[in-house]
């Protein structure tokens, strides 16, 4: 492990404190924010497009945590909305890329701030519109602020001046980045604030204008992020949202004034969006697509198995599995395998699943029928294939009630049974012989995914062999495998996980801009 030059991240930055939980006052105080929140929902939700903001229309959006919840009056983003957005972008950017790092820099920071003064309310929209649970709402909004605060001072440090290169006699050279025009923004449900406010932070600090497509199963949150990035006094031109399904996203990457685009979100759409940029006419479009993962996490006997079983908990069945980062496969050794099932077993029956604005619940909803459908039918296949070893205790009133579904431990007869990410509480064991590790190893990398992988060994040795072995983006030693946190673990993967760079990371800002070189002969 060598340890990083300090110079390479910047100056020493602090990550937002968040809401500690375990304190009553801040209890109370998400509590009464939710009942604010839920006494006037729904909530008129649609385009914000040159700052005209949508007053709502007639498609209700219901909350996965409660199918009788109604959260948001919904228009989604039409061809005239998608035209004015593009008009408006496309006139302001040569205005909004001279303004300087500095000056949109202090804008992001005023926005990491009003999220932070925000927080409650923000939480509130979250439990009810994706169904996370407290501690994934704070986690979410520390987040977003975490990445609006690294990318202003990424902006302020490599957007300032040209950088002088080194020449001969006679000459001098600079080099300075540049943004590249309209970026379109397309984000995923999981991190409906997160991720969706860190794509556009990084693309506006770049020097871009946005379009921003939330995922349709998120448009309020958006709403809400986009309202504030507008009181925060970014100009109207320079950010517009565009709620709606795939094919508001499919309309917006197709057209040639899409200078990049920053795409979170299954692996199959991204190879889609890829393909659309590669056929379509006028300049080459860059994308930066941050995908899903098949994770693994490797055990051996030299291992704390009480704090394997922990790890492994929060890995697979945290914020109810529905984290690109979370872990999908156990790999333990034959010796020690039963005991760490049977704890993993209990483990789960402690589990408590239920209303995600519940401080003692640990488990939401997955985020819709179709994610449920789809989950159910993949656990019992398994029970056909392999071998369902556990569910967490999961009441029929709440089967009802939201779309819950009680996490799953499944026994694999061998890796070639599952193909492909599993989005959702559901980890499979596999067990392997000492003499077939190096194997084992192999084949998961083989799946071609990289995204975060896990080691929980006292052995160097064991460790070097996992990590040459399987390609990964994050890899994480004797500790749980989610929550990256930004600056601190830069996060995103390779193979089908991604195209990095990483969110996060000192290198992210520098792919949503362009490069210029000027060379003077004096
Ligand atoms: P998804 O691919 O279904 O949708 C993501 C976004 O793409 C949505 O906004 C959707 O409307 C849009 N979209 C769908 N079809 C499109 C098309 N043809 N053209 C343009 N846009 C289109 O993914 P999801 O279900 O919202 O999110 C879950 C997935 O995201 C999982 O695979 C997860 O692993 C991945 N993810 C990855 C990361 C990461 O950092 N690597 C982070 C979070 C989520
Ligand atoms: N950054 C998120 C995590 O690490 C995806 O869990």
């Amino acid at each position: 492990f060598i340890p990083a030059p300090p110079d390479l991240y910047g100056p020493e930055r602090k990550n937002s404190r968040g809401l500690d939980l375990a304190i009553r006052e801040n209890r109370k105080r998400l509590a009464s924010e939710q009942n604010r929140f839920d006494a006037g929902a729904p909530y008129p939700c649609g385009p914000i497009v040159a700052g005209k903001v949508s007053k709502g229309g007639d498609t209700v959006t219901k909350s996965p945590a409660d199918l009788d919840f109604a959260v948001a009056k919904l228009t989604e983003a039409g061809e005239k909305d998608i035209e004015a957005a593009f008009r408006s972008a496309a006139a302001y950017f040569d205005a909004w890329n001279a303004s300087g790092g500095a000056s949109r820099a202090a804008i992001l920071r005023k926005m990491a701030d009003s999220l932070e003064t925000e927080m409650e309310r923000l939480i509130a929209v979250m439990t009810r519109e994706t169904g996370k649970t407290l501690n994934d709402g704070v986690a979410e909004v520390r987040e977003a602020v975490d990445f609006l605060r690294y990318y202003a001072s990424q902006a302020e440090e490599k957007f300032a001046s040209p950088v002088r290169l080194p020449g001969p006699a006679g000459e001098t050279n600079h080099i300075e980045l540049k943004g590249r025009g309209i970026f379109v923004c397309i984000s995923p449900w999981n991190f409906p604030l997160a991720i969706f406010t860190g794509q556009i932070a990084a693309a506006l600090a770049a020097g871009n204008t946005v379009l921003a497509k939330p995922a349709e199963q998120s448009p309020l949150i958006a709403f809400e992020a986009v309202r504030l990035f507008q009181k925060a006094g970014l100009p109207e031109q320079a950010l517009h949202l565009l709620p709606g399904d795939g094919k508001v996203g499919a309309a917006l990457v197709k057209d040639a004034r899409v200078r990049g685009v920053a795409f979170t979100g299954s692996t199959e759409v991204a190879r889609i969006i890829n393909r659309t940029l590669a056929d379509k006419d006028g300049p080459i479009t860059p994308l930066i697509a941050e995908t899903g993962g098949l994770n693994g996490m490797f055990v051996d006997t030299s291992a704390l198995r009480e704090q394997v079983i922990d790890d492994a908990i929060l890995s697979s069945f945290g914020s109810a599995g529905q984290r690109c980062s979370a872990l999908r496969a156990i790999f333990l050794p034959e010796d020690t395998a039963d005991q760490i099932v049977e704890g993993l077993k209990g483990a789960m029956d402690t589990l408590t699943l239920g209303d995600p604005a519940d401080p003692s619940v640990d488990i939401g909803p997955v985020i819709d029928a179709d994610a449920r459908k789809t989950l159910e039918e993949h656990i019992e296949r398994m029970g056909r294939e392999a071998k369902v070893l556990h569910r967490a205790p999961l009441s029929e009133e709440m089967k009802g009630k939201g779309y819950y579904l009680a996490p799953a431990l499944v026994e694999l007869p061998s890796l070639d049974v599952l193909t492909d990410e599993k989005f959702g509480p559901i980890l499979h064991v596999v067990r392997y012989k000492r003499s077939k590790l190096k194997e084992t190893a192999e084949r998961l990398a083989a799946k071609g995914y990289g995204l975060t992988l896990g080691v929980h060994s006292r052995l160097q040795r064991f460790f070097e062999t996992i990590r040459d072995a399987v390609p990964a983006g994050n890899v994480y030693v004797n500790r749980n495998m989610t929550g990256a946190v930004v600056g601190v673990q830069p996060f995103g993967g390779e193979g089908l996980s991604g195209t990095g760079p990483k969110a996060g990371g000192p290198h992210y800002l520098a792919r949503f801009a362009s490069e210029r070189v000027v060379t003077i002969n004096i």
